[in-house]
């Protein structure tokens, strides 16, 4: 049961983020640095928070799945390092703080985010090494393990990357618009919430239920994205906006408009919301948060 807010998941995080980084040597001190540098300017660290208000829906611990949810923040973090840079996105400003390759450059930033997915996949095998004696919980733990990997993996995150950068410049399909963002960032969302309900060894029937929801907020999480770099306010979300139509990105807004993109995001949160009805004040927390991200743009 959850019987924790948001900000108690969010303070847990940022309290244990750096602890799961391995003991970097002094010679190499700058990667260090650089990690820390784009982990700590801040970020809603809505994916491990889903993932640990997953894992105590269904009955698990939020602090024995911390090795796990600051892996996923490790991999989300490198993402956006890596989107940043200039043969990417080209994005000067990131949580309002100047990007990665900005204060240490191109090289140290693309290293930077290759160790966070190192580190990433440390932590979760370092934890793993705990629990050779106890099958169950190895069980769950690889299950997890797998769940993260797969959404930042080349059928995850990796592939809509490539598909979003060959996007540019062209008029691609409906149909290839939902693979990017399904891909991209759908992806990791959902594989947040899986990790955290394996962790917590759900029933089947969770599980389903909890990946629906996460299906639906993750479209609605790149849908809300689109709209707000088209009418967000860049001091609120500490990126530069506009940026997507100067780079001919194919994204909701350019192929439906705004008006068609905001009833499309309506609909999504409305589904991530009924995939959980059943559980009524249970999911509190989940379908608040999709309610949330909704009112961003409304
Ligand atoms: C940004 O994700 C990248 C997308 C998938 C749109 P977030 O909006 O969760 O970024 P942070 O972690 O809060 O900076
Ligand atoms: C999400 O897409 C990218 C990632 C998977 C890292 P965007 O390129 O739109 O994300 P922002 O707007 O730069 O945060
Ligand atoms: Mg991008
Ligand atoms: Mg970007
Ligand atoms: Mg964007």
């Amino acid at each position: 049961m959850i019987d924790r807010t948001f900000d108690d998941y969010k303070a847990l995080i940022d309290e244990h983020l750096m602890d799961f980084i391995p003991d970097i040597d002094q010679k190499s001190i700058t990667l260090y640095d650089s990690m820390r540098y784009s982990l700590n300017a801040g970020g809603k660290r809505i994916r491990p928070v889903l993932l640990m208000a997953a894992c105590e829906f269904c009955g698990g611990s939020a602090e024995e799945a911390l090795p796990y949810a600051c892996a996923l923040e490790y991999l989300h973090t490198y993402s956006l390092i890596h989107d940043d840079l200039p043969c990417m996105d080209d994005d000067e400003l990131r949580r309002g703080q100047p990007t990665n390759h900005m204060v240490y450059g191109d090289g140290v930033a693309t290293l930077a985010g290759d160790g966070l997915q190192a580190a990433a996949y440390e932590a979760m095998q370092r934890d793993m090494l705990l629990y050779f004696d106890n099958f169950d919980a190895l069980k769950s733990r690889i299950r997890a393990a797998y769940e993260i990997v797969k959404g930042a993996g080349v059928t995850g995150m990796v592939a809509g990357q490539i598909a979003d950068v060959e996007a540019e410049n062209k008029r691609c399909s409906k149909e290839l618009l939902d693979y990017i963002h399904i891909t991209k960032t759908a992806a990791m969302i959902i594989g947040a919430v899986r990790a955290g309900a394996r962790l917590g060894d759900c029933s089947k029937e969770d599980l389903e239920n909890l990946t629906v929801y996460a299906e639906n907020l993750g479209l609605a999480f790149q849908v809300c994205d689109d709209i707000l770099d088209v009418e967000g306010n860049q001091e609120l979300l500490g990126k530069e906006v506009g940026h997507d139509e100067a780079n001919s990105k194919s994204t909701y807004p350019a192929l439906y408009g705004l008006d068609e993109s905001k009833a499309k995001l309506r609909q999504l949160t409305d589904a991530a919301k009924d995939a959980l009805a059943e559980y009524y004040d249970n999911a509190e927390l989940f379908v608040d948060l999709a309610e949330q991200l909704c009112s961003r743009v409304y």
